[in-house]
């Protein structure tokens, strides 16, 4: 398989953003092992990393944060697509409301998009097994790197997702993918 590094990836296309959400976890790991193949042969999208963008649900429709919350339970994290069309996991905090950041669901070992285990309460790549706790923070390889942050701001019932270039909060240290 051709590899590629995270951070060498173009953006993920829309219509292979709306499968992933189409087909859900059953299908995680099949999908999983082939989203770098297919990535590799995708131009990146022209999305904008430099400003905000609103996200956007598996129709490409705009998140409602109201119906959003109203159909999760705290602790959840469910997919949207975010930044230059990443998979971005929103998540619910235990107030019920939109937690001021997201994850960038791309697995930073070889590009699978990561599943959400609540049961497990981590995110667990199915293609090599790597881990990352609750806030995306990698707590097993062989991915070498957290989850991306993206800042999630909630403006007229939406989820606007913008560039996290401020210090990782999870480490410390300056942001990798930035
Ligand atoms: Fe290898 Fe996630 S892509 S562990």
């Amino acid at each position: 398989m051709t590899q590629i590094s995270a951070s060498d990836a173009p953006s993920m296309g829309r219509r292979q953003f709306m499968n992933l959400l189409t087909f859900g976890t059953i299908t995680g790991t099949a999908l999983g092992a082939l989203y770098p193949v297919v990535k590799y042969f995708i131009p990146p999208s022209s999305g904008g990393a430099g400003s905000g963008v609103t996200a956007k649900d598996a129709l490409g429709n705009d998140v409602l944060v109201s119906e959003f919350v109203a159909n999760r339970k705290p602790g959840d994290r469910a997919l949207s697509q975010g930044l230059k069309g990443d998979p971005t996991y929103l998540i619910v905090n235990e107030e019920s409301e939109i937690t001021s950041y997201g994850l960038n669901a791309i697995c930073t070992h070889l590009g699978c998009v990561v599943p959400w285990n609540g049961s497990a309460n981590k995110f667990i790549c199915p293609c090599h097994g790597s881990q990352y706790n609750a806030e995306g923070k990698v707590v097993r390889g062989p991915a070498p790197l957290s989850l991306a942050l993206a800042h999630a701001e909630v403006s007229d019932d939406k989820v606007i997702l913008t560039p996290w270039t401020e210090t990782d909060f999870r480490t410390g240290e300056k942001p990798w993918w930035t």
